[in-house]
């Protein structure tokens, strides 16, 4: 370990396809950089418990394809309080650690910020399917998490039209209605429910009785899991109504969050990784690297965790538009 720099990585909070690549490409920049990398197991945990691990150049070999990630990840309630971080200090300063990238989403980056305001030298990468990561127009995994979402619904529509029925088919995303929106407009879901916009379980009965009234085939209705209306009750609703379809649900859940991370998830978790070493070897902290248009920028962490990404307007629209 004669290396001039030692570069620590850990991954936090729900995975997301793509942290593989983004490690993989954090360690071969730097070894490019005559950097050195250390992985930490299990985030923020791992850093508290001092479970790091040297990882070179053949250590992420064989990586790029595979969902999840090799670090492990965990939630760190006890993270959050200066006592831990501090502990995580001290473990990283025992082994000569010189800065920290986090992989992660919100939580995970306000994380990152803390540790900076305890002096510690930390990039930020979002990772986390919800796109709800200020800052940035896509984390990594969201493009996965939507193939994967798109090839249930097309499925699910299959059945749905031979039998005339409505489909609830519930999307991840915690208070963000991004998945289920985009969903609505490439699945062409008849209804799309998400947290920006609050309806009644009535709203929706009268909309779903209107759609068999003008003679379609079935309805899909994409329900986010952070939407006024709760999947299975709104089902049990839907059936007592009569609104003319019977109803099954659909709970995608877990598998959102894993398989093979896309190509477009692969390029953006390389270009964040390579980007996140060039900044921290560059002398910057306390900010997170995120796309832009085309373009990969840094943005200060201090912005990125005051604020939250929602879903835009325009979208939200657009799936109400074409759902005609
Ligand atoms: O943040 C990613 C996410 O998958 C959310 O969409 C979801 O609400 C949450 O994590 C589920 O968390 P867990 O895997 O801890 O149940």
């Amino acid at each position: 370990m004669d290396k001039d720099f030692t570069i620590g990585i850990l991954t936090s909070g729900g995975d997301s396809p793509g942290m593989n690549p983004c490690i993989r490409a954090v360690v071969r920049t730097a070894s490019a950089s005559n950097a050195q990398v250390m992985g930490v197991m299990d985030g923020y945990e791992g850093l508290i418990n001092g479970e790091f691990r040297p990882l070179g150049v053949r250590d992420v070999g064989g990586i790029l394809q595979r969902g999840g990630t090799i670090l492990q990840t965990r939630r760190s309630a006890r993270f959050l309080e200066s006592h831990y971080q501090r502990e995580a200090i001290r473990k990283m300063n025992s082994v000569g650690m010189d800065g920290l990238i986090v992989v992660g989403g919100e939580g995970s980056l306000k994380g990152a910020h803390a540790l900076a305001g305890q002096g510690v030298k930390v990039v930020g990468i979002p990772a986390s399917i919800d796109n709800d990561v200020w800052g940035t127009d896509m984390s990594i995994g969201v493009d996965t998490a939507m193939n994967t979402i798109v090839e249930a619904v097309d499925k699910l529509r299959d059945t749905a039209s031979s039998h005339g029925r409505a489909f609830l088919i519930e999307t991840m995303g915690r208070g963000c209605g991004y998945l289920a929106v985009m969903a609505g407009i490439v699945c062409g879901a008849e209804m799309v429910l998400i947290p920006e916009v609050p309806v009644t379980v009535e709203e929706v009965a009268k909309a779903v009785a209107d759609a068999y009234r003008r003679g379609k085939t079935h309805a899909i209705i994409v329900v986010a899991e952070g939407a006024s209306v709760k999947t299975t009750g709104l089902a049990a609703a839907l059936d007592a109504e009569d609104v003319g379809f019977t109803t099954r649900v659909t709970i995608l859940g877990h598998i959102q969050r894993g398989g093979s991370p896309t190509a477009f998830d692969r390029m953006l978790a390389s270009r964040l990784g390579v980007k996140a070493v060039q900044a921290l070897l560059s002398g910057e902290s306390d900010v997170m690297v995120g796309l832009q248009g085309r373009n990969v920028e840094l943005i200060p962490l201090a912005e990125v965790t005051a604020k939250s990404r929602t879903v835009s307007a325009e979208y939200i629209e657009m799936a109400r538009m074409l759902a005609r």
